[in-house]
């Protein structure tokens, strides 16, 4: 389950965890996941009993983040209850979903944009979704935003992070939404479902809350003991190679350009992607970064050099650094080799921490 994302820590969690728990001292309760992506990171630190405040540019992150984070168990929905919407049950999660699963396709901007039907509306038959399932996607969209007002923030979170995980499932793309597949893909053509979670609860009496802003706006604005910050380390934007699901948590109607559809992506470039900007950006982010602890997730084949990260960091306090070395298949050796990659952990505590 959970959607395919770049540099996503599904994977490496354990190794994350093991050793921000081994280097970071026992007084540590709040943490800032600086760039939450799918929040994987984000629901390792609340299992383990952190407060978390998690952040992230793009509005689908945050929504996904913001889903885990906010819902320790399966919410009660009783604004639909209530309202006579779903029947009172024991299992109202499950009644949501069943209710969303069922409604009948509709014609609206997902569609008519990103599957064949598009063709009525911009001489191509994009092909990110079987016309069935784009139907299905907006009658969901739809249904969510008119329950807005039935709706706490942790559902609505909830139900959009579950659609983009049923979404995700679907597509008939290679892996992101920089272009779509010229065939249609097996799992394209399955009907779309939305399917019931798992949910990880916290400590009583941790806090959690959700940004979504660019850190460099944020990160001199609030105190935490740990900050874990995964930037981008390639020069893929995910606000480009992400855009339809942006549009789908939006549900902004954008204005779309080219064959594929974008989005104005270019709203949400990451400094970090960029070669030049790179070291400057987490150079920033350190000097105004207000924790005992600042933690970095980084490759080997990153934009940023281990070295050029060691003098960024090393000038603010003591550095260690942890590795794991893994197998990543690269798709474009023609050899089809598989190539070691580390990835690494760079722990830093502040100079000027008591902790
Ligand atoms: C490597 S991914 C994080 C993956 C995440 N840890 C996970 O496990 O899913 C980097 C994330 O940083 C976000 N991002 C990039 N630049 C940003 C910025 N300047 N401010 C906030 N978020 C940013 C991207 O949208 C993306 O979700």
């Amino acid at each position: 389950m959970g959607i395919e994302y770049l540099g996503n820590k599904r994977n490496l969690e354990n190794f994350i965890m093991e050793n921000l728990v081994k280097h970071t001292s026992d007084s540590c309760h709040s943490c800032f996941d600086a760039f939450c992506g799918t929040g994987s990171v984000s629901a390792a630190l609340k299992k383990k009993g952190y407060s978390v405040t998690a952040n992230d540019f793009l509005v689908v992150s945050a929504n996904m983040t913001a889903a885990i984070l906010l819902n320790d168990e399966a919410p009660s929905f009783s604004g639909l209850v209530e309202n006579g919407i779903i029947s009172e049950t024991d299992d109202p999660y499950s009644a949501v979903l069943c209710y969303l699963n069922s409604l009948n396709g509709v014609e609206g901007f997902i569609t008519m944009n990103y599957s064949p039907l598009s063709i009525k509306n911009c001489d191509t038959e994009r092909m990110y979704f079987s016309v069935e399932n784009a139907k299905k996607i907006d009658a969901i969209r739809e249904k969510i935003e008119g329950w807005t007002c039935f709706l706490a923030e942790s559902e609505s979170a909830l139900l959009l992070a579950d659609l983009v995980d049923a979404t995700a499932a679907v597509s008939n793309i290679a892996g992101t939404y920089g272009c779509y597949m010229k065939y249609w893909k097996k799992k394209a053509l399955k009907p779309i479902e939305m399917v019931k979670r798992d949910f990880v609860a916290g400590k009583p009496g941790a806090r959690y809350a959700i940004m979504n802003d660019n850190v460099k706006d944020i990160i001199a604005e609030y105190d935490f003991d740990i900050i874990y910050a995964d930037p981008p380390y390639t020069k893929r934007q995910y606000s480009a190679y992400y855009h339809i699901l942006e549009t789908i948590v939006m549900n902004d109607h954008p204005k779309l350009v080219g064959s594929t559809g974008m989005r104005n992506w270019k709203e949400k470039t990451s400094a970090f992607c960029y070669k030049r900007k790179a070291p400057g950006a987490l150079r920033y982010m350190v000097e105004h970064a207000r924790c005992k602890y600042f933690l970095l997730s980084y490759n080997d084949e990153g934009q940023i050099k281990h070295e050029e990260i060691m003098t960024v960091l090393s000038a603010k306090g003591e550095v260690v650094v942890e590795e794991m070395k893994y197998k990543r298949y690269k798709s474009n050796n023609s050899d089809n080799q598989r190539k070691d990659v580390i990835e690494r952990l760079y722990i830093l505590r502040m100079g000027n921490s008591d902790a």
